[in-house]
């Protein structure tokens, strides 16, 4: 399996549909196969149930999967020790954007919960995920100012 891990915003589902083009097997989207289980949209999840029961949705699918995957996984996966573990030995791909590039990118989106508070408490809910992406990453690719082409190229190149 190759997992795609990153901050929201970072380009997860884009890169990890291209890459399963390229690379002519399965992707899945963590986010949207939980979305599709539960009947809601993230954000309704997380209203009317909690952050913590979307958590164990999403270390639960985890555990799930199998297969020769591409897996981009929503950006607070690694905030469980387990889920650290279950992705150790695999292929674990970080895209590394700046915040002002997620800043940028998330400005419009209104479809995640956790993109709230003023600046100081984005900023600081993105520094305390940093490390964690970086613990678990086989490989990191930074994604500023590139195009998907170009980022998919990076990561086959790799592989
Ligand atoms: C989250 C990121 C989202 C989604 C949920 C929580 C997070 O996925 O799983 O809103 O905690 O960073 P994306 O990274 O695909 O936006």
């Amino acid at each position: 399996m190759i997992f795609l891990i990153g901050y929201m915003g970072s380009g997860k589902s884009t890169i990890a549909k291209r890459l399963s083009e390229n690379l002519q097997c399965t992707y899945i989207e963590m986010d949207e196969e939980i979305e599709r289980r539960e009947g809601m949209t993230i954000p309704e999840i997380f209203a009317n149930h909690g952050e913590s029961f979307f958590r164990a949705m999403e270390s639960q699918l985890l555990k799930e999967l199998e297969g020769q995957l591409i897996v981009s996984t929503g950006g607070g996966v690694l905030l469980s020790a387990e889920n650290r573990e279950t992705l150790a030995g695999h292929v674990v791909v970080y895209l590394e954007a700046s915040f002002q590039t997620i800043e940028e990118r998330l400005a419009q989106s209104g479809n995640r919960p956790l993109w709230s508070g003023d600046l100081v408490e984005k900023q600081k809910r993105f520094n305390q995920r940093k490390p964690l992406y970086e613990q678990v990453a086989t490989e990191t690719i930074q994604v500023d100012n590139k195009n998907p082409e170009m980022i998919v190229e990076e990561i086959i190149f790799c592989l």
